[in-house]
């Protein structure tokens, strides 16, 4: 068995990225319209900060506007509910996204209830969570939709291939699955309490890791020539670098799972930078939507 493919999340993501301001272009010259997205920050919490800073720079990249509310860790439910309020009532704004974690002194589900769905480029709220899982035009978790489109990009029809999703969380794991059913995929959902993991994650075609478990997924645990997508992220000792260093793994044993898989995606490098690029393309979709325009007549 030769070694996996890798795939290259970076510059799958650019190229994305790339489409994304094209259609911005066109909307403009075809429509005057340009999309806006809002990005809220409560509190200080430093990996956030790099997200929420990523993400306005590469809004701006691609031609669109970017919102950034950033505040404080005491504010208050009410003046958080407040600001949404505002931005569902903003024509200038087609996007909003309510940056995760929240202090804990805030209701989540209550906060992300109140945006206007047609605005929720996460696709958390629970209309969108319920068109996804009925079949309707939902704004989808950009995470899933990543791996979705790699999943493609890679195997192109994925009608009848047998699908494990390793992990249940309501950000990657369920919209994953439910991606996943809709492509006609046999979708088996397996997490802690499943019973002969190694077992069932081996059965599967496609491959889907997504527990926050460092390299849980053994190369033995995975068919020959499976596509493999490792949605973790984790931080662990690496004292090889020195002491007191870390590196970046995912769920996945990346050393050995490339000796038998047939494509993976690589951690770093792979669904991390596709999750933004979808973000974008997610603001871009709800931009057409609340226009009632046909995305794909755009460009
Ligand atoms: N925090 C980490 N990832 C995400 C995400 O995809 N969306 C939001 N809103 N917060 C996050």
């Amino acid at each position: 068995m030769g070694k996996a493919k890798i795939i290259d999340g970076k510059q799958f993501a650019a190229n994305l990225r790339a489409d994304v301001a094209k259609d911005v272009g066109a909307l403009k010259a075809k429509h005057n319209i340009t999309p806006g997205l809002a990005v809220v920050l409560v509190g200080e919490d430093p990996a956030s900060q790099v997200y929420v800073r990523s993400k306005g720079k590469m809004t701006v990249e691609v031609g669109m506007h970017s919102y950034e509310h950033k505040l404080p860790d005491d504010t208050s439910e009410a003046d958080l509910l407040a600001l949404v309020e505002k931005l569902n009532n903003d024509d200038t704004v087609n996007g909003i996204l309510v940056q995760l974690p929240l202090p804990k002194h805030m209701n989540s589900a209550k906060v992300l209830e109140s945006i206007n769905p047609a605005k929720d480029v996460d696709g958390f709220h629970l209309i969108n969570v319920g068109l996804l899982a009925t079949g309707g035009d939902a704004m989808v978790a950009c995470t899933p939709l990543g791996c979705l489109m790699m999943l493609k990009d890679q195997l192109g029809d994925l009608s009848g291939k047998k699908a494990v999703v390793v992990g249940r969380s309501n950000i990657v794991g369920k919209p994953m699955a439910q991606l996943l059913l809709r492509e006609n995929c046999t979708v088996t959902i397996a997490h802690s309490r499943t019973v002969d993991l190694a077992g069932e994650c081996k059965r599967a075609d496609i491959l889907v890791a997504a527990v926050g478990q460092p390299q849980m997924v053994k190369g033995s645990w995975i068919k020959p020539g499976a596509t493999v997508i490792d949605v973790g992220m984790n931080r662990i000792a690496a004292p090889e670098k020195g002491e007191g260093k870390t590196r970046l793994v995912g769920d996945v044993d990346f050393d050995e799972a490339v000796e038998v898989a047939g494509a993976i995606t690589p951690v770093p490098g792979g669904v991390g930078p596709m999750t933004i690029a979808c973000l974008l393309k997610n603001t871009f979709t709800a931009t057409c939507r609340q226009n009632g325009l046909d995305e794909a007549d755009i460009s």
